[in-house]
Protein backbone atom coordinates (compact mmCIF):
# COMPACT_ATOMS: atom_id res chain seq x y z
CA UNK A 1 0.00 0.00 0.00
CA UNK A 2 1.12 3.43 -0.62
CA UNK A 3 2.82 5.42 2.39
CA UNK A 4 0.55 8.30 3.44
CA UNK A 5 2.49 11.85 2.62
CA UNK A 6 3.32 13.90 5.35
CA UNK A 7 4.04 17.40 5.55
CA UNK A 8 5.60 19.24 8.13
CA UNK A 9 5.65 22.64 9.40
CA UNK A 10 8.35 23.47 11.42
CA UNK A 11 9.63 27.23 12.84
CA UNK A 12 13.36 25.93 14.81
CA UNK A 13 14.85 22.87 16.48
CA UNK A 14 13.10 20.10 14.93
CA UNK A 15 13.51 17.47 17.21
CA UNK A 16 9.69 15.97 16.39
CA UNK A 17 10.35 16.19 12.87
CA UNK A 18 13.48 14.06 13.26
CA UNK A 19 11.87 11.86 15.47
CA UNK A 20 9.11 11.41 12.60
CA UNK A 21 11.94 11.40 9.40
CA UNK A 22 13.67 8.41 12.34
CA UNK A 23 10.14 6.26 11.99
CA UNK A 24 9.88 7.01 8.50
CA UNK A 25 12.99 4.86 7.91
CA UNK A 26 11.81 1.67 9.03
CA UNK A 27 10.33 0.42 5.57
CA UNK A 28 7.33 -1.04 7.22
CA UNK A 29 6.06 2.22 8.55
CA UNK A 30 3.11 3.14 6.54
CA UNK A 31 4.26 7.03 6.04
CA UNK A 32 6.58 9.38 4.90
CA UNK A 33 7.81 12.89 5.27
CA UNK A 34 7.03 14.12 1.63
CA UNK A 35 8.28 18.02 2.79
CA UNK A 36 9.53 19.81 5.27
CA UNK A 37 8.32 23.82 5.18
CA UNK A 38 9.61 26.16 8.08
CA UNK A 39 8.46 29.70 8.70
CA UNK A 40 11.84 30.74 9.85
CA UNK A 41 14.70 30.50 7.33
CA UNK A 42 17.49 30.00 9.88
CA UNK A 43 15.50 26.88 11.53
CA UNK A 44 17.99 24.46 12.44
CA UNK A 45 15.33 21.39 11.34
CA UNK A 46 15.49 22.48 7.81
CA UNK A 47 19.13 21.63 7.47
CA UNK A 48 18.26 18.16 9.74
CA UNK A 49 15.95 17.44 6.76
CA UNK A 50 18.56 17.42 3.88
CA UNK A 51 20.74 15.89 5.43
CA UNK A 52 18.39 13.11 5.72
CA UNK A 53 17.52 13.32 2.05
CA UNK A 54 13.69 15.51 3.00
CA UNK A 55 13.15 18.05 0.88
CA UNK A 56 13.00 21.26 3.14
CA UNK A 57 11.70 24.74 2.17
CA UNK A 58 11.90 28.28 3.65
CA UNK A 59 8.50 30.45 3.51
CA UNK A 60 9.47 33.44 5.45
CA UNK A 61 6.06 34.52 7.04
CA UNK A 62 7.29 38.22 6.63
CA UNK A 63 7.62 38.19 3.13
CA UNK A 64 3.65 37.93 2.77
CA UNK A 65 1.23 41.29 3.32
CA UNK A 66 -1.31 39.02 5.82
CA UNK A 67 -1.17 35.43 7.21
CA UNK A 68 -3.87 34.44 4.98
CA UNK A 69 -1.57 34.66 2.16
CA UNK A 70 1.33 33.31 3.74
CA UNK A 71 -1.17 30.38 4.31
CA UNK A 72 -1.71 29.83 0.95
CA UNK A 73 2.11 29.84 -0.03
CA UNK A 74 2.99 27.03 2.81
CA UNK A 75 -0.43 25.23 1.38
CA UNK A 76 0.58 25.39 -2.14
CA UNK A 77 3.75 23.77 -0.47
CA UNK A 78 2.21 20.96 0.85
CA UNK A 79 -0.19 20.15 -2.44
CA UNK A 80 3.24 20.40 -4.64
CA UNK A 81 4.09 17.46 -2.88
CA UNK A 82 1.13 15.53 -2.92
CA UNK A 83 0.66 15.94 1.26
CA UNK A 84 -2.51 14.09 2.93
CA UNK A 85 -1.39 15.03 6.40
CA UNK A 86 0.20 18.14 7.65
CA UNK A 87 1.87 17.86 11.02
CA UNK A 88 2.83 20.98 12.96
CA UNK A 89 6.10 20.57 15.05
CA UNK A 90 7.08 23.47 16.78
CA UNK A 91 5.46 25.61 14.62
CA UNK A 92 5.61 28.61 16.33
CA UNK A 93 3.04 30.86 13.80
CA UNK A 94 -0.45 31.93 14.42
CA UNK A 95 -2.60 30.76 11.34
CA UNK A 96 -5.42 32.60 9.89
CA UNK A 97 -9.12 30.31 10.01
CA UNK A 98 -8.37 29.81 6.76
CA UNK A 99 -5.56 27.18 6.77
CA UNK A 100 -6.98 24.65 9.50
CA UNK A 101 -10.31 24.74 7.77
CA UNK A 102 -8.68 23.96 3.89
CA UNK A 103 -6.90 21.01 6.06
CA UNK A 104 -10.03 20.25 8.43
CA UNK A 105 -9.56 17.01 9.25
CA UNK A 106 -5.71 16.33 8.11
CA UNK A 107 -3.69 18.34 10.26
CA UNK A 108 -2.27 17.91 13.66
CA UNK A 109 -0.03 19.32 16.49
CA UNK A 110 2.07 18.05 19.35
CA UNK A 111 1.80 21.12 22.08
CA UNK A 112 4.14 20.02 25.16
CA UNK A 113 1.60 20.02 27.88
CA UNK A 114 -2.10 18.17 28.66
CA UNK A 115 -4.82 19.93 26.92
CA UNK A 116 -7.01 21.63 27.67
CA UNK A 117 -4.15 22.51 30.69
CA UNK A 118 -1.95 25.25 29.84
CA UNK A 119 -1.97 26.75 25.91
CA UNK A 120 -0.17 28.85 24.40
CA UNK A 121 3.75 29.80 25.46
CA UNK A 122 6.11 28.72 28.53
CA UNK A 123 3.43 26.08 28.78
CA UNK A 124 5.66 24.13 31.38
CA UNK A 125 6.53 27.06 33.64
CA UNK A 126 3.04 27.87 33.25
CA UNK A 127 2.55 23.75 34.88
CA UNK A 128 5.52 24.66 37.12
CA UNK A 129 3.45 27.81 38.30
CA UNK A 130 0.31 26.18 38.65
CA UNK A 131 1.99 23.39 41.07
CA UNK A 132 0.90 21.06 38.85
CA UNK A 133 1.83 17.08 39.75
CA UNK A 134 1.57 15.64 36.35
CA UNK A 135 2.16 17.29 33.01
CA UNK A 136 2.89 16.00 29.28
CA UNK A 137 2.06 16.09 25.85
CA UNK A 138 -1.08 16.35 23.28
CA UNK A 139 -1.57 15.45 19.40
CA UNK A 140 -4.64 17.03 18.28
CA UNK A 141 -6.42 18.24 15.97
CA UNK A 142 -6.16 22.26 14.76
CA UNK A 143 -8.84 24.28 14.18
CA UNK A 144 -8.89 27.85 14.26
CA UNK A 145 -8.54 28.09 18.09
CA UNK A 146 -5.43 28.14 19.43
CA UNK A 147 -4.57 24.91 21.00
CA UNK A 148 -8.04 23.56 21.48
CA UNK A 149 -9.26 21.27 18.66
CA UNK A 150 -9.77 17.74 19.37
CA UNK A 151 -7.99 15.59 21.61
CA UNK A 152 -6.09 12.88 19.38
CA UNK A 153 -3.64 10.92 21.92
CA UNK A 154 -1.76 12.29 25.61
CA UNK A 155 1.26 11.27 26.71
CA UNK A 156 1.74 11.87 30.95
CA UNK A 157 4.72 12.78 33.06
CA UNK A 158 5.29 13.51 36.78
CA UNK A 159 6.50 16.91 37.75
CA UNK A 160 9.37 16.30 40.02
CA UNK A 161 10.37 18.22 43.17
CA UNK A 162 13.47 20.85 41.88
CA UNK A 163 12.15 20.56 38.04
CA UNK A 164 13.03 23.98 36.13
CA UNK A 165 11.25 24.53 33.30
CA UNK A 166 14.24 23.17 31.38
CA UNK A 167 14.25 19.75 32.88
CA UNK A 168 10.48 19.30 32.62
CA UNK A 169 9.85 20.55 28.78
CA UNK A 170 12.84 17.40 28.68
CA UNK A 171 10.81 15.10 30.04
CA UNK A 172 7.90 16.02 28.12
CA UNK A 173 9.95 16.19 24.82
CA UNK A 174 11.35 12.59 25.23
CA UNK A 175 7.11 11.36 25.53
CA UNK A 176 6.72 13.83 22.07
CA UNK A 177 9.40 11.67 20.43
CA UNK A 178 7.28 8.57 21.04
CA UNK A 179 3.49 10.03 20.62
CA UNK A 180 4.05 11.81 17.34
CA UNK A 181 5.24 8.96 15.30
CA UNK A 182 2.60 6.66 16.71
CA UNK A 183 -0.12 8.82 15.98
CA UNK A 184 0.78 9.47 12.49
CA UNK A 185 1.43 5.67 12.17
CA UNK A 186 -2.32 5.88 13.36
CA UNK A 187 -3.28 8.24 10.16
CA UNK A 188 -1.51 6.40 7.65
CA UNK A 189 -3.53 3.19 9.12
CA UNK A 190 -6.64 4.48 8.68
CA UNK A 191 -7.93 4.02 12.53
CA UNK A 192 -8.26 7.69 13.74
CA UNK A 193 -12.18 8.77 13.77
CA UNK A 194 -13.20 12.26 14.38
CA UNK A 195 -16.99 12.38 15.07
CA UNK A 196 -18.53 14.64 16.65
CA UNK A 197 -15.81 16.66 17.58
CA UNK A 198 -14.85 13.40 19.84
CA UNK A 199 -11.72 11.55 18.03
CA UNK A 200 -11.96 7.21 18.38
CA UNK A 201 -8.75 5.14 17.17
CA UNK A 202 -9.73 2.18 16.21
CA UNK A 203 -7.49 -0.58 18.38
CA UNK A 204 -6.66 1.41 20.91
CA UNK A 205 -8.35 0.00 24.28
CA UNK A 206 -8.66 3.32 26.06
CA UNK A 207 -9.43 5.23 23.29
CA UNK A 208 -7.53 8.20 22.80
CA UNK A 209 -5.13 8.31 25.95
CA UNK A 210 -1.59 6.92 26.93
CA UNK A 211 0.45 6.83 29.50
CA UNK A 212 3.91 6.10 29.30
CA UNK A 213 6.35 5.55 31.69
CA UNK A 214 7.96 8.39 33.24
CA UNK A 215 10.90 7.62 31.26
CA UNK A 216 11.54 5.47 28.77
C1 LIG B 1 7.96 21.03 21.22
O1 LIG B 1 8.05 20.86 22.62
C2 LIG B 1 6.52 21.22 20.79
O2 LIG B 1 5.62 20.45 21.53
C3 LIG B 1 6.34 22.69 21.06
O3 LIG B 1 7.53 23.29 20.64
C4 LIG B 1 8.60 22.35 20.79
C5 LIG B 1 9.29 22.24 19.47
O4 LIG B 1 10.45 21.47 19.59
N1 LIG B 1 5.20 23.21 20.40
C6 LIG B 1 4.40 24.15 20.89
O5 LIG B 1 4.61 24.69 21.96
C7 LIG B 1 3.21 24.49 20.01
N2 LIG B 1 2.21 25.18 20.75
P1 LIG B 1 11.10 20.80 18.32
O6 LIG B 1 11.30 21.92 17.29
O7 LIG B 1 12.41 20.27 18.80
O8 LIG B 1 10.18 19.74 17.81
Amino acid sequence: MARLKVGILISGRGSNMAALIEATRDPSYPAEIACVVSNVASAAGLEIARKAGVAAVAIPHKDFPDRESFDRAVSDELEKHGVGLVALAGFMRIQSPWFPQHWAGQIINIHPSLLPAFKGLHVQQQALDAGARISGCTVHFVTPELDSGPIIAQAAVPVLAGDTAGTLAGRILRQEHRLYPLVVRWFAEGRVRLTAGRVEVDGVPQGATLLFSPDP
